[in-house]
């Protein structure tokens, strides 16, 4: 994909973090079209002054409902004769060791960050298909590449979104719709205020990352640097001897993940 002023986006999650940085890094590409959904509307209703000339549509919802989910699909329908881009990026974690996760958020953590984004892939493919140049961009995460202690349901959700990836792209085959999954590291957004580090990546880091795989039809963008591609190898190869690694960490994550909640 080369040019965005024509297309219609629809994003999840656009409000904040890295789904804002991707509305710019599109806005900057021309694009003008952009339906953005988001649980809180006064959120995303403050896009408009900082995106003066985007023709913004905001549809209040909630991805992890079903019934959400097909509001979002008829808005689109009536705002547009056809999508070019949905970019699934809404997404939430709750941390720390399983038995101290409460059930409502392993249930929440599934519903928003695996089963909407599927429903909302489901519900879109027929305006999908009538594009003649289009995109799916699906935010999944370095955790679903390589489970981190503390981190067990919330990777669980994102290795689900790379194998749905894999699986759609192969599915599409013959029709000009592009999946691409996008695994960022830890990245300075709100999601990460309960457990924020030096040497995180920006939002804006990983939006012209996505864009730059976009553009070359890169079908993975993995944050991180030569490091985190070597880790992913050697977590393949041998995750016996990749487990000494995470050892090393234990202590120090269980501490950081204790805290860290964005749901
Ligand atoms: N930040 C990181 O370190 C990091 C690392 C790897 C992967 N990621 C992934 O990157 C994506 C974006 O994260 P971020 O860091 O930008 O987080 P963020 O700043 O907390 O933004 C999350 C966005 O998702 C929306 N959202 C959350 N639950 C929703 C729901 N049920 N229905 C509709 N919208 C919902 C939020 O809006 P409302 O609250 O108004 O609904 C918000 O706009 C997520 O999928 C996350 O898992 C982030």
């Amino acid at each position: 994909m080369k040019t965005f002023n024509d297309k219609n986006i629809l994003i999840t999650g656009g409000s904040s973090g890295i789904g804002k940085a991707l509305i710019t890094e599109f806005y900057k590409e021309g694009a003008r079209n952009i339906a953005v959904v988001g649980r809180d509307e006064g959120k995303m209703k403050d896009l408009k002054s900082e995106f003066p000339e985007a023709k913004f549509t905001f549809i209040q919802a909630d991805v992890s409902k079903p019934k959400d989910i097909t509001k979002i699909a008829s808005k689109i329908k009536n705002e547009w004769d056809h999508l070019d881009i949905l970019i699934n990026n809404a997404g939430v974690v709750s941390a720390g060791a399983l038995d101290d996760i409460s059930d409502e958020d392993i249930i929440a953590q599934q519903n928003i960050n695996t089963t909407g984004l599927i429903l909302l892939t489901k519900h879109s493919l027929p305006m999908l298909k009538k594009s003649k140049d289009a995109a799916i961009i699906n935010v999944s995460s370095g955790l679903g590449l390589i489970g981190m202690p503390f981190y067990a349901t919330y990777a669980a959700t994102k290795a689900a979104v790379k194998q749905f990836s894999e699986a759609m792209r192969r599915e599409l085959k013959d029709f000009p719709i592009h999946v691409m999954t996008v695994y960022p590291t830890a990245t300075d957004t709100p999601m990460m205020k309960t457990a924020s580090s030096k040497d995180m990546d920006t939002p804006e880091l990983v939006a012209e990352k996505t864009m730059k795989g976009l553009k070359n039809e890169e079908i993975d963008v993995i944050l991180g640097g030569e490091e985190r591609i070597e880790n992913n190898k050697e977590n393949f190869k041998n995750p016996l001897a990749f487990d000494k690694k995470v050892n090393s960490m234990y202590d120090s994550m269980k501490e950081r993940a204790s805290k860290h909640r964005s749901m």
